[in-house]
């Protein structure tokens, strides 16, 4: 298992070019399940999350060759029918091949992805929809069932928010026959790269990114070349990194309407911002104003931003009330900054954070992925030297993160571990 070593407190200054978004890219490969004949995906990350769904498909029939961040995809003649809990247990995201193979190949056995770090991350919404669309789903032995001979378009109401949910609806319905409706659907840029994917194979969707989708099915999808959209959540990392001490940082390659929320809240905390064709500039306040934050669906605050965005108001001036409305445990990073020093209070869903003038580095542990972002802007933050253990955690989502914050000034290192 590797660490990261940081040598904090020191400006960052410098571009940084975004890779390709994971949150995209994962049901992007799911959807080539759906297609005949050959897809071409570019600026695809490389990433641990990615080789997973990549194993997943290639278990499926999928003849998959990939050379940097590009990939091509086309089915073998096999049809296999099965995501095995030894793949799924180490990426929640593979239950996005359910809506496609059920779909295809009229079945699909899914390991249950179960928990995970942050929440319980039940699928009840998937296997609703699914069943509003004809399947017969049972659950047993830890595996998710799924038959139907032929899916029919239905009308589909989301009592939550999903954003995976309406990705694996999305998928099924350009199969089903008939229209299909969904309605409290989720808006994230990831749905609207999906949906427009779809598009480009032949698929006849309306309405993505606003929360009522409707899809006309079926529809045979041929391939396509397909380039997924920059990842919003490390642009968001590197914004919020932006605003610590004397720093500036060119986010290169973003999309500005993808980051709405995080832009106005950096402003409020006194980040000057400015939007070019390059991307988007961060240069940071002399003093970071405390900023409260709610986290909601897209187009509200990012709940993959919370963790980044709380390790910057542990070095604000005055407090901050930090609220997570979508999972029930994302403050797995709190302990570890209150190890650096930080002065956080969790009650129920808040955290009340009182910043301080600087944070003390110091061994801490990763949880989850988006806590080890945090746990980087905190070293980066922090007087002396913070060595980050279970990295492997921020490899699922974070394409050469400590080579991407050396070259903007930061004294990072990754070092491996024997044990
Ligand atoms: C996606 O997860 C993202 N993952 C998550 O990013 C992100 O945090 C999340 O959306 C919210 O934006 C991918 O896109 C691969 P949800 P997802 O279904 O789809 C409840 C990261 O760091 N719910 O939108 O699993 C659920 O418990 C990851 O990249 C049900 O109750 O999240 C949660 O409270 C972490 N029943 C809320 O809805 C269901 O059937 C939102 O979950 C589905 C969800």
């Amino acid at each position: 298992m590797d660490k990261i070593i940081i040598d904090g407190n020191r400006p960052l200054k410098g571009k940084v070019k975004i890779s390709g978004a994971k949150n995209a890219a994962l049901p992007i490969l799911a959807a080539t399940l759906l297609t005949h004949g050959k897809m071409e995906l570019h600026n695809i990350p490389q990433l641990a999350d990615i080789k997973t769904m990549v194993a997943l498909l290639k278990g499926m029939g999928l003849k998959i060759s990939s050379w940097a961040n590009k990939m091509k995809v086309q089915s073998n003649g096999y049809a296999g029918t099965t995501a095995p809990y030894e793949l799924v247990k180490t990426m929640r995201a593979s239950i996005l091949v359910l809506g496609p193979l059920l779909a295809m190949r009229g079945k699909a056995k899914v390991s249950l992805p179960g928990g995970c770090a942050i929440g319980a991350r039940p699928i009840d919404l998937h296997l609703k929809g699914l069943e509003a669309m004809g399947a017969k789903i049972k659950v047993e032995h830890g595996y998710v069932e799924a038959e139907a001979r032929k899916l029919k378009g239905a009308k589909i109401y989301f009592d939550q928010v999903s954003v995976t949910g309406t990705e694996n609806l999305l998928m099924a319905a350009t199969q089903a026959h008939g229209t299909t409706l969904l309605e409290n659907a989720a808006r994230e840029p990831e749905i609207i790269d999906l949906a427009n994917m779809l598009v480009a194979c032949g698929a006849k969707i309306s309405g993505a990114g606003t929360s009522l989708i409707q899809i006309e099915g079926p529809t045979p999808l041929t391939g396509c070349k397909w380039s997924v959209m920059p990842d919003r959540i490390e642009a968001g990392t590197f914004m919020i990194a932006a605003c610590l001490p004397k720093s500036q940082i060119m986010v290169q390659g973003i999309h500005p309407e993808d980051l709405e929320a995080l832009i106005v809240k950096l402003e409020e905390c006194g980040a000057k911002i400015e939007i070019s064709s390059e991307g988007i500039q961060v240069k940071a306040p002399k003093k970071i104003k405390s900023r409260d934050i709610n986290t909601a669906p897209f187009p509200g605050f990012a709940t993959d931003l919370q963790a980044q965005f709380m390790a910057l108001m542990t070095v604000a001036e005055g407090s901050s009330l930090i609220r997570e409305n979508i999972f029930e445990n994302r403050f797995m990073h709190v302990g570890e900054l209150v190890r650096m020093g930080a002065d956080i209070k969790v009650e129920g869903n808040s955290a009340i954070v009182r910043g301080l003038k600087q944070l003390s580095g110091a061994p801490i542990m990763a949880t989850d992925l988006r806590a080890s972002a945090c746990l980087v802007i905190a070293g980066l933050a922090a007087e002396g030297i913070t060595e980050i253990s279970r990295v492997y955690h921020i490899d699922r989502g974070y394409e050469k993160i400590e080579k991407k914050f050396r070259k903007l000034g930061a004294k990072i290192k990754r070092v491996k571990v024997k044990y």
